[in-house]
């Protein structure tokens, strides 16, 4: 190997805090600092959810996990750019997994050339049953993180960057390279995400219950399930409310939340069969499992089954919710299924679910694509009203008309008699 520069490099820093990033649990917050000599030339305090697509034996399947405490900086890779090299941060954790961003500065910015993420599949406890092994490089060269030099990058909400079959979310991020000191610099240039929001940046509190605000009309998501030759082989696109009752810690009570699911934060799986079909979607420490049946004699299918499974920090006993025995969604083969208008699925008395703007498609997707929807009652008599407002307007319009060609018949033959 050529020389490499000498450099000292301080290991990760103990878990700093929790962040708790959304209602729907916490990921970890780390420190990552790469050092030369006494002096720091890039730190980083942020939370990371890794998603990651693989192939196991029969089919492709999704795993999600969040860089975890023990993530630390890998010093014979990482580099303050010296000898030529940009300054790269590589943080290890786990089996051979690895995370890397390599920055480049021009006269006044600094910026995130691109993200690098290494997973090893021949860890068996992150990527059960896959049928490749060693390990995997992605990169991305588009990540959108810069700032002005001498200022630190502040990004609270997360950011979603894509590299191969991998995405990493960013969140609760504090960053900066090209550092004057050895400390973060005070001044702040905060993301285009966090302008937008009016949410506070989460801050780790100690404080008791957090206010039930009503969390508004969830964001649409797509979900899809790819069947082991790649192919997409259920769709669905909706919006996802969880109505869930359950004993409060801080409150010592059973208390209702309602809890939006976030498409951005959401990991899917499934599987698909000719039968059944499931749709799982996690999001960190919340599982939502939909089951739907296909009768195979009268070729409808229908949702059959719905589970949750949450774990919330609030929550005194991890929270758990199935029924097996449900007909909703129902339509038929060939065809989708769509509800633009609320719902509420009723999955057991402290757990129901509403949907909006939704159609899915669990059987006989073909070219990834939803095939004429079937639509719900609800929409059809939503569709009717603007209907009979429309014809009793025409209605009324035709009758003005018929009397006003009377009323000009009839002035007419007046004038002609005269
Ligand atoms: C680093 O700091 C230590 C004590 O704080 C000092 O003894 C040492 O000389 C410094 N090294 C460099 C390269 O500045
Ligand atoms: C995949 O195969 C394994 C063993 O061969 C089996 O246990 C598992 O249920 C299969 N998974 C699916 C989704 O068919
Ligand atoms: C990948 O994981 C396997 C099993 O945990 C391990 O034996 C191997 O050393 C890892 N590879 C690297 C490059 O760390
Ligand atoms: C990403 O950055 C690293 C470090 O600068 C570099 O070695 C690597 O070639 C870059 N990859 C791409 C695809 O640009
Ligand atoms: C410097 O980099 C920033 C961010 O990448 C970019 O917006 C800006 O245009 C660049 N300025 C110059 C002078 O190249
Ligand atoms: C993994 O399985 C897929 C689908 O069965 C196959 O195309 C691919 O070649 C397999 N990869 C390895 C490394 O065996
Ligand atoms: C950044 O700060 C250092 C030390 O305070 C100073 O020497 C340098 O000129 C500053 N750079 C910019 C672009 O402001
Ligand atoms: C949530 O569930 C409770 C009890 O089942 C019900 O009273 C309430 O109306 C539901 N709220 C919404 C917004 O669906
Ligand atoms: C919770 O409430 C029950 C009765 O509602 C009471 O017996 C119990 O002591 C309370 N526990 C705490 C920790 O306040
Ligand atoms: C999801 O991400 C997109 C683009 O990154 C953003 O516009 C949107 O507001 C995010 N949605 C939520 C609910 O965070
Ligand atoms: C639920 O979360 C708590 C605290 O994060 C953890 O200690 C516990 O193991 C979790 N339970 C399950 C079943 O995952
Ligand atoms: C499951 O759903 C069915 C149909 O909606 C309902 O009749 C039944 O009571 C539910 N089971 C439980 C345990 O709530």
């Amino acid at each position: 190997m050529g020389s490499t520069p000498k450099m000292k490099v301080l290991d990760c820093l103990a878990p700093l805090f929790i962040a708790c990033l959304a209602i729907l649990g916490c990921t970890q917050a780390v420190t990552l600092e790469v050092k030369e000599g006494n002096s720091t030339c890039i730190k980083a305090e942020l939370s990371a959810l890794l998603f990651i697509t693989y192939t196991t034996f029969n089919s492709t399947s999704n795993v999600s996990t969040s860089l975890p405490d023990s993530t630390s900086v890998d010093a014979a890779s990482s580099s303050c750019g010296a000898a030529g090299r940009p300054p790269w941060l590589v943080a290890v954790f786990g089996s051979g997994h690895a995370l890397g961003l390599s920055f480049a500065k021009n006269g006044s910015f600094y910026s995130v050339t691109n993200l690098t993420l290494q997973y090893n599949l021949s860890d068996t406890l992150l990527f059960p049953q896959s049928n490749g092994s060693g390990v995997v490089t992605v990169v991305s060269s588009s990540v959108g993180i810069w700032a002005p030099i001498n200022t630190t990058y502040r990004c609270a909400s997360p950011t979603t960057i894509r590299a191969g079959g991998a995405a990493v979310t960013f969140s609760a991020m504090r960053l900066e390279a090209y550092m004057p000191g050895n400390d973060l610099s005070p001044a702040e240039s905060v993301c285009a995400a966090d302008q937008t929001t009016t949410t506070a940046p989460p801050t780790p509190t100690t404080t008791v219950a957090p206010a039930p605000t009503p969390p508004g009309t969830p964001a649409t998501g797509v979900f899809s399930v790819t069947n082991s030759s790649g192919t997409v082989c259920l769709l669905a696109k909706m919006g996802l409310q969880l109505n869930v009752s359950y004993v409060s810690q801080a409150q010592n009570k059973t208390v209702q939340e309602l809890v939006n699911v976030n498409p951005n934060l959401t990991v899917t799986s499934g599987s698909c069969g000719s039968t059944t079909a499931s749709l799982v979607l996690t999001q960190q420490t919340t599982t939502l499992n939909f089951t739907f049946s296909m009768n195979s004699i009268t070729s409808q299918y229908h949702l059959s089954g719905i589970n949750l499974l949450a774990n919330w920090s609030d929550m005194t006993a991890p929270f758990s919710a199935s029924n097996t025995s449900l007909d909703y969604l129902r339509s038929t083969l060939g065809r989708s299924y769509m509800c633009n208008t609320e719902q509420t699925l009723l999955v057991v008395p402290a757990f129901s679910l509403n949907t909006f703007r939704l159609q899915v498609q669990p059987f006989g997707v073909t070219a990834s694509q939803f095939a004429a929807a079937e639509e719900c009652q609800l929409d059809q008599d939503q569709m009717l009203i603007p209907i009979i407002v429309g014809a009793a307007l025409a209605g009324l319009v035709l009758i003005i008309l018929v009397a006003y060609l009377i009323g000009r018949k009839r002035s007419h033959a007046g004038y002609q008699t005269i």
